[in-house]
């Protein structure tokens, strides 16, 4: 029997284009018309094909437990990226995988969970929240600490106010300083500061936190001060990738694979990493 090219995607339809932002955007999926069914877990990624420009690879954005559809939330890079927003409702999307690890939600059962996510970072926090909030009674306290540069870049704008109106769960909303208008009633602070000062109790939280490289960087240095022990926060890696699935080599860091091993790593195990990471 001839075995399946691992490269050859399925094709999916776009069903649904949200504009987050003046360059973030939401493409909403819809599956093959032959039935198959597509299953991830939250923290997984996709590689996404335009055809005939390329592919890269996007966190699944949606929760498994919504998964009629795929959605994907990007920002406008470059070749594909671009591309991708050239598409309209009715066009072919190439998408294959899922592939890497996942975050450990059924671990996580009972957990209070702080969920800390900058600019398009909060893409690959949305799948996690949405499973959490569809399993509510399952997890504890749950606080959402969104941050961007300004206010026109905060994502999820109508999701937020959805999400933070169930029971237990508060959310703060930040800007860079500068990037306030004069209607703003959240915080205005870089997300680890903003962190800091609301100091929210390390007791049996589990952090989980999305960012630019630089955000994360001192995100996990504030955490550490405020005495969050390293296995209970955890991150995902965006390394460039070719593959996806660990034979291509482009990703690895030292001897890791980001693509398979990753992308979730809890700060314990990216601390044994190579710096390069
Ligand atoms: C596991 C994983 C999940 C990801 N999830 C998302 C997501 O949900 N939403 C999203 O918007 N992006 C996500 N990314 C990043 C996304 O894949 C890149 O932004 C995308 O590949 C850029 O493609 P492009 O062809 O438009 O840009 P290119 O034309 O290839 O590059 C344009 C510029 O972007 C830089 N760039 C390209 N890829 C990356 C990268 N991985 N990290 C940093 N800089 C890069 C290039 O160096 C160049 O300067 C993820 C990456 C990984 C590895
Ligand atoms: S992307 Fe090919 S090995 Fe990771």
């Amino acid at each position: 029997m001839a075995m399946k090219n691992p490269y050859v995607p399925s094709i999916l339809t776009v069903d649904e284009i949200r504009d987050e932002t003046p360059d973030v955007r939401t493409l909403r999926l819809r599956l093959p018309s032959n039935g198959s069914r597509l299953s991830w877990r939250a923290g997984q990624f996709a590689q996404f094909t335009v055809f005939g420009v390329g592919e890269c690879p996007f966190t699944f954005a949606n929760s498994p437990t919504r998964a009629e559809y795929v959605e994907c939330t990007f920002k406008l890079m470059g070749k594909v990226t671009g591309a991708l927003r050239e598409l309209a409702v009715g066009d072919a999307v190439g998408l294959r995988g899922p592939y890497g690890n996942f975050f450990p939600l059924e671990s996580w059962r009972g957990r209070n969970l702080i969920f800390v996510g900058g600019g398009i970072g909060m893409a690959a926090l949305r799948a996690p929240l949405q499973f959490v909030l569809d399993h509510r009674k399952d997890y504890g306290e749950i606080l959402i600490l969104n941050g961007a540069r300004t206010v026109a870049d905060l994502v999820y704008k109508e999701e937020m106010n959805e999400w933070s109106a169930f029971d237990g769960v508060k959310l703060i909303r930040t800007v860079d300083p500068g990037g306030e208008t004069p209607e703003w009633d959240g915080e205005v602070g870089l997300v680890p500061h903003v962190f800091e000062k609301i100091a929210p109790t390390p007791s049996d939280s589990i952090v989980i936190t999305c960012g630019p490289p630089i955000m994360i960087h001192f995100m996990l240095l504030t955490l550490e001060k405020c005495g969050y022990p390293k296995e209970r926060v955890v991150t995902t890696l965006e390394n460039k990738m070719k593959c996806g699935f660990g034979k291509c080599g482009r990703c690895n860091v030292g001897s890791v694979y980001v693509c398979k091993d990753g992308p979730v790593f809890t700060a314990a195990q990216l601390e044994r990493l190579p710096k390069e990471f």
